[in-house]
């Protein structure tokens, strides 16, 4: 098949192109390298023989149709966005031109250029805003509100999916993530705090906890979530599942499952709780097992030992 990947410099999207490269299909990815890197491409840019195309540009320009057009793929990964909860704070309006505003456009070129299907990636930490423990794992039906303007943007896209859904038969399917970790996943950033976390104890440098360590996550290793977009290509057309382990780890067990990994030794430093941030979060799977055939692979300890071995590579 043809497939375009938006963001597919990213962390999720590179590891999405390589794997879909592998399986023999033919990508064109779509990025402006704001936060990803095209050193993400360089295996799959290598090999002469691959065939993959790579478009500098943003989604919010008008250079994107035209990108669609070309390309005329039949499915469509769209994984570009403003990522950073903090940023879509401060700067709702970048947020949602991004978020919003970039993915009508992206709707738009699907629409001229008879796109298939759309898998969009969601957000499952801050869709359903907080939820309380009797609700966790959340599911999908949950009824929470998003209580950034990163999370109602990612809202209001899968509100404009169900509309292109009625409107114009594009089939689509919103995979609504966990906290993703593994290879790529820039220890500079914001996002990841497993990578910052294994960063900073592989160089032997002080790690900083904020708040009391005890708050939860639920982290899904990379290769996981990709196999999630492969599955959706053919099924769960017109839902949201959520992809997640349903397991709870606390940020003080994770600390200690990569200060054993890593060897090292320094008690973390605790630093006042961040506003914003969720205390709880896990998410039910469910739908994604019935639907989309899907389950995670990876055990938490399997995983942070690739990403480790990643980043000492
Ligand atoms: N990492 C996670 O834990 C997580 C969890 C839930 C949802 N998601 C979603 O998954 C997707 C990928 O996230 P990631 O962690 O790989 O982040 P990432 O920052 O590595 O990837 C995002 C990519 O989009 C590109 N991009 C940003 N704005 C763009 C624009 N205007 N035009 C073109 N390209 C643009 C960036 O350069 C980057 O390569 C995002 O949509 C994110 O919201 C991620």
């Amino acid at each position: 098949m043809r497939v375009l990947v938006t963001g597919g410099a990213g962390f999720i999207g590179s590891n999405l192109v390589d794997r879909l490269l592998g399986d023999g299909h033919e990508v064109t990815v779509v990025d402006d390298l704001s936060t990803g890197r095209l050193g993400n491409l360089h295996q799959a840019r290598q090999n002469p023989g691959l065939p993959v195309s790579f478009q500098r540009l943003d989604i919010t320009s008008e250079a994107l149709e035209v990108a669609v057009e070309k390309a005329k793929p039949q499915v469509v990964m769209h994984l570009a966005a403003q990522i950073d909860v903090r940023r879509s704070v401060e700067d709702p309006v970048h947020d949602a031109m991004v978020n919003v505003v970039g993915t009508v456009r992206l709707l738009e070129a699907c629409r001229t250029a008879g796109v298939e299907k759309l898998i969009f990636a969601t957000s499952g930490g801050c869709i359903y805003g907080e939820p309380g423990a009797e609700d966790l794992p959340v599911a999908e039906s949950y009824d929470g509100h998003p209580e950034s303007p990163y999370g109602a943007s990612k809202r209001g896209v899968e509100e404009y999916l169900h509309t292109y859904g009625a409107l114009y038969g594009l089939r689509w399917t919103a995979l609504a993530l966990a906290n993703v970790y593994g290879p790529r996943q820039d220890p500079a950033g914001e996002a990841g705090v497993v990578s910052i976390l294994a960063g900073r104890m592989l160089d032997d440098l002080p790690v900083t906890i904020f708040g009391d360590g005890e708050q939860t996550r639920d982290f899904v290793f990379v290769d996981d979530v990709v196999q999630a977009f492969v599955l959706a290509m053919e099924r769960g057309h017109g839902l949201r599942c959520n992809i997640g382990t349903g397991e709870q780890t606390s940020v003080n067990g994770l600390y200690r499952m990569l200060a054993d990994i890593t060897g090292y030794r320094r008690p973390p430093e605790y630093a006042p709780e961040r506003p914003g941030e969720i205390r709880h979060a896990a998410l039910d799977a469910h739908l994604a097992a019935a639907e989309l055939g899907w389950r995670p692979e990876r055990t938490l300890r399997a995983g942070l030992e690739q990403t480790v071995t990643w980043l000492t590579g």
